[in-house]
């Protein structure tokens, strides 16, 4: 049975198993349409409602559950006991969460190089869960695979509850007031909100699953537009708000130092969660090889630009506590800062339908990259057949798709998810630290095979990556830290119950093959 945990999927089979032609996917993704599809996921909710929190910092009352974990960390080394922890919650970054958004950068850049040599040397459906079954064995496997639908799940369910939120005030600007029952979150902090049923945030999921399953291409071509809309209403916002800065709110720039940036930093991780889905998009590009380097490259170039930007003016409209406050100046604070200031009603809706644009291109890549996950792992075994069959016209995983679907859909209709985005981002954090040892590990034992791209300064660059990644989880709440475990305790049942037995290595005592 150990062997089974380490058995490891030959790259070569696991290339030739993509394509059969029963489970084989279209290619149909040029390099600019993976660039379209990156930003589309990277640009979501997370620059339009979290940006101005980060920046606030939050306080409360003190638990050990809200505590830091870098900050217990740090208390344990320098005085050996958790007594008299003085900090709970976060620190404000102020409007150094600038520098948070160039450090979350930076350290995505090093994950990217990793993600983009990997995935240009294994073109197949499945991201980071594919690399690891290929590197680290099929027990690894799974936790990643399981880990990146909680990355992909988790935070478009945030990002739908966000649209959802968004789309009534707007369709209220119009004089269309949806009914608070049929449109705000059932559950909350404080428990039931006396709502049945979140209708704008369930039916935007629906639509584009629908959309999902008729077929990429289709899909591609509306998220570059839809990538278009985004990127003009950001680049209108740093026009119309640039104009309403005032430079005295840039002081204090960084009232918590380095402390408060990193704090920041790992709230805003969720901006730039996404770029790792044009890795999942292997095996529909025409040039793998090529193509995939370049889109996660540029997309997180582009992202970061307009990031800092948006961070740059918006905490140079209004002082950065006003954004603490509960309401929309911490839910919506760029519309707030525009409303506050008394900005043109035409930008403010223009900017606003713009976001919303945002936050649909980044569901569809989100909802997308996680039906490939679902796909590869049903493809191997460690979930159920249905999970990669293809629709007889579309050619796409109808069943993963649809699944995908309601699993987002209806929890996006529940509940008021002020955490998911904490989880998504431990999530990812943890997939993108075995990714860069998945580098490290294949140069060492597969050095021979080609790679169209290669990080530079292996194995200092992956490295760089890990510590990057551990340093932003250890930004995160214990009780983020704990949920993540109790997701993984879930996936591990389901993996000793049904995958270990269904698996293609269930039957057979495989050491290690080698491609
Ligand atoms: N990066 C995505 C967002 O900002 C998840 O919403």
């Amino acid at each position: 049975m150990a062997n089974q945990f380490f058995a490891k999927k030959s790259i070569d089979k696991l290339i030739a198993d993509s394509q059969q032609p029963e489970h084989r996917l279209k290619k149909s993704l040029g390099p600019w349409s993976l660039t379209a599809l990156g930003i589309g996921a990277i640009i979501g909710s997370g620059i339009f409602a979290l940006t101005g929190t980060a920046a606030a910092g939050e306080s409360g009352d003190p638990s050990f559950y809200k505590a830091q974990v870098l900050d217990l960390f740090m208390h344990l080394v320098r005085h050996g006991n958790l007594h008299d922890l003085a900090m709970y919650g976060r620190p404000p970054a102020g409007p150094a969460i600038a520098i948070s958004f160039l450090l979350v950068a930076a350290a995505c850049a090093f994950a990217g190089l990793c993600y983009a040599e990997l995935a240009s040397m294994i073109p197949i459906a499945g991201s980071a869960y594919t690399y690891s079954y290929a590197t680290l064995g099929e027990l690894i496997a799974w936790i990643i695979g399981w880990d990146l639908i909680l990355e992909y799940a988790v935070s478009n369910v945030a990002v739908a509850v966000s649209f959802g939120g968004y789309f009534k005030a707007q369709l209220a600007a119009f004089g269309l007031n949806l009914p608070d029952k049929w449109s705000t979150p059932v559950f909350t902090p404080d428990g039931w909100s006396h709502s049945y049923f979140n209708f704008p945030a369930f039916l935007i999921v629906f639509v584009l699953t629908v959309l999902l399953v008729r077929g990429v291409r289709e899909s591609a071509r509306a998220n570059n537009i839809m990538v278009l809309v985004k990127i003009g209403a950001i680049l209108l916002f740093l026009v119309v708000g640039g104009m309403l800065v005032r430079p005295t709110n840039w002081h204090p720039f960084a009232p918590s130092g380095f402390p408060g940036i990193m704090a920041g930093g790992a709230i805003i991780f969720f901006t730039y969660i996404g770029f790792d889905s044009v890795s999942t998009a292997a095996e529909e590009a025409r040039n793998p090889q090529h193509d995939l380097p370049f889109g996660i490259i540029a997309s997180l170039i582009v992202c970061t630009i307009l990031y800092i930007g948006v961070a740059i003016v918006l905490l140079g409209m209004m002082p950065y506590q006003t954004f603490g406050m509960a309401g929309e100046a911490s839910d919506a604070p760029v519309i707030y800062a525009l409303k506050q200031l008394g900005a043109n009603h035409f930008f403010q809706t223009v900017i606003i339908i713009g976001a919303l644009m945002g936050m649909i291109s980044s569901l569809l890549v989100f909802q997308y990259g996680q039906t490939r996950i679902w796909f590869a792992m049903s493809r191997d075994g460690l979930l159920p057949r249905f999970f990669s069959s293809l629709h007889p016209i579309f050619k796409t995983p109808h069943w993963s798709t649809w699944i995908a679907g309601f699993l987002v859909g209806i929890p996006a209709g529940l509940v008021d998810i002020g955490q998911a985005a904490d989880l998504s981002n431990i999530g990812t954090l943890f997939a993108f630290v075995l990714v860069s040892l998945g580098v490290i590990f294949l140069r060492k034992n597969q050095p021979n095979r080609p790679r169209a791209f290669r990080v530079p300064f292996v194995p200092l660059f992956p490295i760089i990556s890990v510590v990057l990644c551990v340093s932003l989880m250890a930004g995160l709440l214990v009780v983020t830290w704990i949920r993540f475990f109790l997701w993984l305790a879930i996936g591990l049942i389901i993996y000793f119950l049904y995958s270990r037995r269904h698996s293609e290595f269930a039957n057979q005592t495989l050491a290690s093959s080698q491609g």
